[in-house]
C-alpha cells in the first residue's frame, strides 16, 4: 500500500457526537455526512454515526443517500439541498426525505410518490435571509396549504439555514430566527404542524440552542473543527483525521540548486530536501507550498518548491530525518501539532474545505 494514509479516528468522532448531544440539549443531531462525510468516507462515518443512534443523517444530495442505502443503511435520510425535477425518482426509489422550495417539484414527487403508491416525506426550507434555499416567508402559508392536498406527500418537517451562525455578532442570525419562528407560528395557526423544526448547523447550535427547534443539522463539528479554533476549543472538539505519509527519498542540494517546478525554491545553502508521496493530487493544496510545515520525529518543517501532483519536498535541513520516517501533515507528534486551521489559515479559508479536499486516492483507515 501507498505510504500515505488517513487515519480516521472513531473514538475522537463518539466522544464530538456526544459534546453536541450535550450542547444541544433538548435537539436531537441529524449528523451531516454531505461531501462524503467531509472527506472522512460517507459509508463508513455513517454505520458508525448510526450505531451511536443517529436516527436521522443529512446528505446534500439524492445520489450521496443512495450510496448509503447501496450499503446497507435503511434509516431516516433528509437530503439537504432543495429537491429538483431532475431526482425525484431517487426520493421515492430510496425512501428519501427531500428538502423542497419549488411547488412543481413537489407536484412532481407527488405523482411519482402517488403512483408507486408509497408516501413521500417533505420539509419546507424558507429562506430567511440566506439567499441560496428555500422560499420567501411570505409564501409559505399558502405553499402549505396547496401541499397538504397533494397525495403521496406527508409535510414532515421544516427549515432555515443560518447564514452567519459563527458570527461574534449575532444580529443577523437573531433576525434569521425570529422570522422563522413568525413564520412557523403562523402556519401552527392556521393547523399545519412538522415532526422535525430545525434551524442550525455546528455553530448555530452551539450559539442558538435556548431556541423552540427539535432537530440540529451538525456536520463540521463531529469531525473536530469549527469556522474557527475558538469555537472549537470551547466545545472540546478532538480533530478525528490524521494525514501521515513518509519519506521516501532524500536529496542533498548545494547553495545555488533550484528544488522542484519552476525553479521556485532555490537553495541558499547546502541542505537536504525529503520526498515525501503526497501532492495536491491528493487534495494537498499547491498554494500550501511555501506557507505550512509537517512533523518529522516531533519536529516541524517546511514545505518547501512547488506542491507537485504526486509528491511533496521538505527541507529537513541538517536534522537526523532518514527514508522510512513518518511525516505528518496533519494531526500530532510529540510535542507538536498541524491541523485544518494551519492549513486553512495558510490559503485564507477554512477546515471544511481542508478535509472535503483529500481524494479518494488516499485510503482511510478507521481506528
Ligand atoms: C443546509 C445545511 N445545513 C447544515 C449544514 C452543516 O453545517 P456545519 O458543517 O457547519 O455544521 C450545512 C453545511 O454546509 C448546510 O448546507
Amino acid at each position: 500500500m501507498r505510504s500515505t494514509i488517513a487515519k480516521i479516528n472513531v473514538a475522537n468522532l463518539k466522544h464530538n457526537l456526544q459534546m453536541m448531544r450535550q450542547v444541544a440539549q433538548k435537539m436531537e443531531i441529524m449528523p451531516v455526512v454531505k461531501a462524503d462525510a467531509y472527506g472522512h468516507g460517507i459509508v463508513e462515518i455513517s454505520r458508525i454515526l448510526r450505531a451511536e443512534k443517529a436516527r436521522i443523517i443529512g446528505v446534500a444530495f439524492a445520489d450521496e443517500a443512495v450510496k448509503m442505502r447501496e450499503s446497507g443503511d435503511t434509516g431516516e435520510i433528509f437530503v439537504l439541498i432543495p429537491g429538483t425535477e431532475y431526482d425525484t425518482d431517487l426520493y421515492c426509489a430510496y425512501n428519501l426525505q427531500a428538502s423542497v422550495e419549488d411547488f412543481d417539484v413537489l407536484k412532481k414527487l407527488s405523482h411519482e410518490a402517488h403512483s408507486r403508491n408509497m408516501t413521500i416525506k417533505t420539509h419546507l426550507f424558507i429562506n430567511t435571509g440566506m439567499n441560496r434555499d428555500g422560499i420567501k416567508p411570505n409564501m409559505a402559508l399558502d405553499f402549505m396549504n396547496r401541499a397538504v392536498e397533494l397525495p403521496g406527500i406527508d409535510m414532515f418537517g421544516i427549515l432555515t439555514h443560518l447564514a452567519g451562525s459563527e458570527l461574534e455578532d449575532r444580529t443577523f442570525s437573531n433576525q434569521q430566527l425570529d422570522l422563522f419562528d413568525s413564520v412557523l407560528a403562523e402556519l401552527q395557526n392556521a393547523g399545519h404542524s412538522f415532526k422535525y423544526i430545525h434551524a442550525l448547523n455546528s455553530a448555530g447550535t452551539l450559539n442558538f440552542s435556548d431556541r423552540p427547534y427539535n432537530l440540529a443539522r451538525c456536520g463540521i463539528a463531529l469531525y473536530g473543527y469549527m469556522d474557527y479554533k475558538n469555537l472549537s476549543d470551547k466545545l472540546k472538539l478532538k480533530p478525528i483525521l490524521e494525514l501521515v505519509s513518509k519519506v521516501i527519498n532524500i536529496n542533498t542540494v548545494d547553495a545555488g540548486d533550484t528544488v522542484g517546478y519552476s525553479l521556485n525554491y532555490i537553495s541558499d545553502a547546502k541542505r537536504r530536501i525529503a520526498v515525501v508521496p503526497l501532492g495536491y493530487g491528493d487534495g494537498y493544496h499547491r498554494v500550501l507550498a511555501n506557507k505550512v510545515h509537517c512533523l518529522i520525529n516531533g519536529r516541524k518543517f517546511p514545505i518547501v518548491g512547488t506542491i507537485c501532483m504526486d509528491q511533496c519536498l521538505i527541507d529537513i535541513g541538517d536534522e537526523n530525518v532518514n527514508i522510512g520516517d513518518d511525516v505528518v501533515f496533519i494531526g500530532n507528534q510529540g510535542e507538536e501539532s498541524v491541523d485544518a486551521y494551519d492549513l486553512a489559515n495558510a490559503m485564507g479559508s477554512i477546515p471544511y474545505e481542508i478535509t472535503t479536499a483529500l481524494k479518494w486516492r488516499i485510503p482511510r483507515i478507521y481506528i
